[in-house]
């Protein structure tokens, strides 16, 4: 490991975020500057990979701009590294953040270091808010779920940066389920916050969807969750699921928190026991869940509640640091620098980039 000042400046445009943040040792947070689009995409309920793009173009300097005047970086030599998104994400959404660092980088003089976007929201686990009281960093064997649009997937972490797949989604993600069911149940974008709020008011608990516990693996499936959606809604409407059309269905209020509590409650309970699970398997000292659905305030407490039960400690970063945000590049950025870690002018996006096969 070499030294420095210990202080990352890092970049992450993989999706519909635009971020720049600095982060000391790998935890402590100067500053994290986060440029949302959630308004800009749900005119169009989604992402439109090229809209992100070219509000990543938009942004991006804004935002360079406000966290070099917060972390008061006056002086570039001051920095270790830069640290930027490589993968997974929208190529496009990519290439504008990559663009950004390594142009910092050759012009200050300073290491390039790659970071995966995954490994970023584990690494959230390990901030610390700026003025937050310093805490004991997640002891390690570590079981991660990350829970986030594009990914849902368990890992085992013996050291830092060392993972092993334990298990992942053979179709949806997690988010993605959220999102397609909010939009069946007509709710805005994103769908994640949206169920929980209207699951919040459900009245009545008993419209249970189904789980898929796929044996004893560590494998998760949630494109069924769907399909099951539909056919609640249909019976609701009093139709036939063939005749029903895609999208937005007019439910009263009642019905939508009903079936959105529903959902989400099967989504937590596998999430929930599959996790503990694992942990109990490998012999964890602490679960590290990340990504946008760790910001669930009922998964949260369900992982907390168990793993209490368990003995295990949990950290479950606040939820502004659970969706995509650069102070978790920044931790991840100041691990893998320290361990060498380096990109050249030619680093490209990798849209499809693993993080443990
Ligand atoms: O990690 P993230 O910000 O972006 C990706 O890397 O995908 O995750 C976004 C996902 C979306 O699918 C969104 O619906 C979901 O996280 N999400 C939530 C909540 N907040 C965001 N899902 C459930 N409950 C939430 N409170
Ligand atoms: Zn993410």
């Amino acid at each position: 490991m070499s030294g420095g000042s210990g202080l990352i400046l890092a970049v992450e445009s993989s999706c519909d975020e635009t971020a720049v943040a600095v982060v000391k040792d790998g935890r402590r947070i100067l500053t994290n500057v986060v440029a949302s689009q959630v308004a800009l995409h749900s005119a169009t309920g989604g992402i439109v990979p090229e809209v992100a793009a070219r509000a990543h173009l938009r942004w991006m300097i804004p935002v360079l701009e406000q966290a070099r005047r917060d972390a008061g970086i006056n002086d570039w030599r001051g920095l270790e590294a830069i640290a930027v998104t490589e993968g997974p994400g929208l190529a496009g959404s990519l290439l504008v953040g990559i663009t950004m660092a390594k142009t910092l980088a050759w012009l200050h003089n300073l290491p390039l270091v790659p970071v995966n976007h995954l490994e970023g929201h584990i690494y959230a686990a390990w901030l610390l808010d700026p003025g937050e009281d310093e805490k004991p960093a997640p002891g390690f064997p570590v079981v991660a779920l990350v829970v986030s649009g594009g990914h849902t997937f368990l890992v085992e972490m013996t050291d830092h940066l060392r993972y092993r797949l334990l298990g992942q989604t053979v179709d949806d993600a997690a988010g993605e389920a959220f999102d397609k069911v909010g939009r069946l149940l007509g709710l805005p974008y994103p769908g994640g916050p949206a169920i929980m709020e209207a699951a919040a008011g459900a009245v009545s608990r008993d419209r249970v969807f189904p789980r898929a516990w796929l044996g004893e693996t560590f494998d998760f499936s949630f494109s069924g969750l769907k399909t099951a959606a539909r056919r609640e809604v249909a019976k609701e409407l009093g139709i036939d699921v063939a005749q029903m059309g895609s999208d937005g269905q007019d439910l009263p209020d009642s019905a939508v928190s009903e079936l959105a509590y529903g959902f989400q409650d099967s989504v937590v309970d596998v999430l929930t026991k599959k996790t503990l699970r694992a942990a109990d398997e490998i012999g964890a000292r602490t679960i590290v869940v990340g990504g946008g659905v760790a910001a669930n305030s009922v998964l949260r407490s369900a992982i907390e509640m168990q793993a209490e039960a368990h003995g295990i400690s949990v950290v479950v970063p606040r939820p502004g640091l659970c969706t995509d945000n650069a102070a978790m590049i920044g931790a991840a950025g100041f691990f893998r620098a320290r361990a060498g870690a380096r990109a050249g002018a030619d680093l490209a996006a990798k849209p499809s980039l693993k993080l443990a096969r």
